[in-house]
């Protein structure tokens, strides 16, 4: 499993990347709004320039007429923009032009497996079932992932799952347990992945031992 980083952060992008170990960023128009004085086109250009993996860029048209105008618009911004398109049937016209097009498609808003292997079949290059969001409704979203692998490897499919909405370093182990491709995390909990704290008490002792030396 893949780690993308879940923001439209500048400071939180660079410092991930700089880890070695971000391989995506996924953006969406609250995370977009958070950031103030540029423009998405603007932050956009800026990540692109940084991270050279799938860059997802969120549609706001709720027409696939309007999501294509805008989706083609974003992808003229770097190679690597992935076009992020709601689950509906508008969203899904969109992403089967968009395929054909060539121009990535990552369809989000996905809480169960039958819009997952829709998307899927209209092309998508990317899903993205909400984690979170379920267990937010006493729903079980690692399920959810369990269910779309399992689909996507009987018809051998190769749209790529991205587990969104995570909220804390279980679901990380668990949608990689059970077959996500991706996970896109949040800046908060892709370092709360480092701690353990047998791994800071060995540095200090490890650091006694040798100021302590003969
Ligand atoms: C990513 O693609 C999603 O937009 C994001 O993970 C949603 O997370 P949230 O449910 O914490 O807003």
């Amino acid at each position: 499993m893949k780690f993308f980083i879940d923001t439209a952060n500048m400071d939180e992008i660079k410092e991930a990347y700089a880890l070695g170990v971000v391989a995506g960023v996924t953006t969406n128009p609250s995370l977009v709004a958070k950031e103030k004085n540029v423009t998405f086109e603007d932050r956009l250009r800026e990540i692109t320039a940084l991270v050279p993996g799938s860059v997802s860029a969120e549609v706001i048209a709720l027409d696939a007429e309007g999501m294509l105008r805008e989706g083609r618009e974003l992808a003229k911004i770097a190679p690597n923009i992935t076009i992020k398109v709601p689950m509906t049937p508008e969203g899904l016209k969109a992403v089967s032009v968009f395929s054909k097009e060539g121009i990535k498609t990552n369809v989000t808003l996905i809480f169960n497996a039958n819009q997952a292997l829709l998307a899927a079949r209209a092309g998508a290059s990317f899903v993205s079932p909400f984690l979170g969001r379920l267990d937010d409704i006493g729903h079980d979203g690692l399920e959810l992932i369990s269910k779309i692998s399992d689909i996507f490897t009987i018809h051998s499919i190769e749209t790529e799952i991205i587990a969104a909405s995570i909220r804390h370093p279980q679901h990380v182990t668990e949608a990689a347990l059970r077959g996500a491709h991706i996970a896109t995390i949040p800046y908060k909990v892709l370092m709360q992945l480092f701690n353990h704290p047998l791994t800071d008490k060995g540095i200090e002792a490890f650091l006694a031992d040798w100021n302590n030396r003969g």
